[in-house]
């Protein structure tokens, strides 16, 4: 049984004192929530005083963003050992505004994979096809090349330690959520590769999980399709009402 992951990507939101406040407000709303991984993305700036305040709490904290080298001349970068000195567990890898704002590529979605597994960062891999894509019936096919590509080279063992985030592009911020049969058709599509890349157990054991205008009026029925274990939060996650709401569905 696959422990399901909720996770707030804050994106470029929050100051400092906005990101503690949240973070020790949540902490104890997850008290009593051991049956949920919940993960918070605060942006940079505020990944230290926020890891301050998780001390002792279930709740996780991931990095929006890293680099892959390990230290070196990249201005403006983090690393994974970066990240994982100030109690980082997670990092969100491929994002899509990643992809199309920041020229980020299946190949470079690798290089930081290997690199935050090497440094024992878990990475939470994000997928998701265009409205062009998705309106040409493209979906399968940019999937599973973002899936071959950007998981290449990863061995069995590490794989363990790997989450998929299906957020199909034309869904984030939008509004727009993809209906939970289609979601649990990529989801499923997802299994089925990871289970003839890495062995049958691999396809159910690892997270997939579901981000794009998710609430918590419909986290209900996303979780509700067993493929689907769990959800990458933006604009919803912002707040803590809101969030609560979609840990607690
Ligand atoms: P959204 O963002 O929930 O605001 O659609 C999701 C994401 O970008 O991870």
């Amino acid at each position: 049984m696959i422990k399901p992951i909720i996770a707030a990507n804050w994106k470029m939101h929050k100051t400092v004192a906005e990101s503690v406040d949240f973070s020790q407000r949540l902490a104890k709303e997850c008290e009593d929530l051991d049956e949920r991984e919940v993960i918070i993305a605060p942006p940079a700036t505020a990944l230290y005083a926020v890891s301050q305040t998780l001390k002792g709490s279930t709740v996780r904290l991931s990095a929006q963003n890293m680099h892959w080298e390990e230290k070196g001349a990249f201005t403006g970068e983090l690393s994974a050992p970066m990240l994982a000195d100030i109690g980082c567990h997670y990092v969100l890898i491929g994002h899509s505004e990643r992809r199309t704002l920041f020229g980020e590529t299946n190949e470079t979605v690798n290089k930081k994979l290997r690199a935050a597994l090497h440094f024992g960062l878990k990475p939470i891999v994000c997928v998701g096809e265009t409205l062009k894509e998705h309106e040409s019936e493209a979906t399968f096919e940019v999937i599973k090349k973002q899936v071959n590509e950007g998981l290449n080279n990863i061995s069995t063992g590490d794989i363990e330690c790997v989450s998929i985030a299906y957020e199909p592009v034309w869904a984030i911020g939008t509004g727009k959520t993809a209906t939970p049969e289609l979601a649990e058709e990529v989801h499923r599509f997802i299994r089925e590769m990871l289970s003839s890349g890495f062995g049958e157990s691999v396809g159910t054991e690892i997270a997939v999980i579901y981000g794009g205008s998710v609430t918590p009026h419909n986290i209900g029925e996303l979780m509700a399709k067993p493929t689907i274990n769990g959800a990458l939060v933006g604009g919803a996650s912002l707040d803590l009402e809101s969030f609560t709401g979609i840990i607690r569905y």
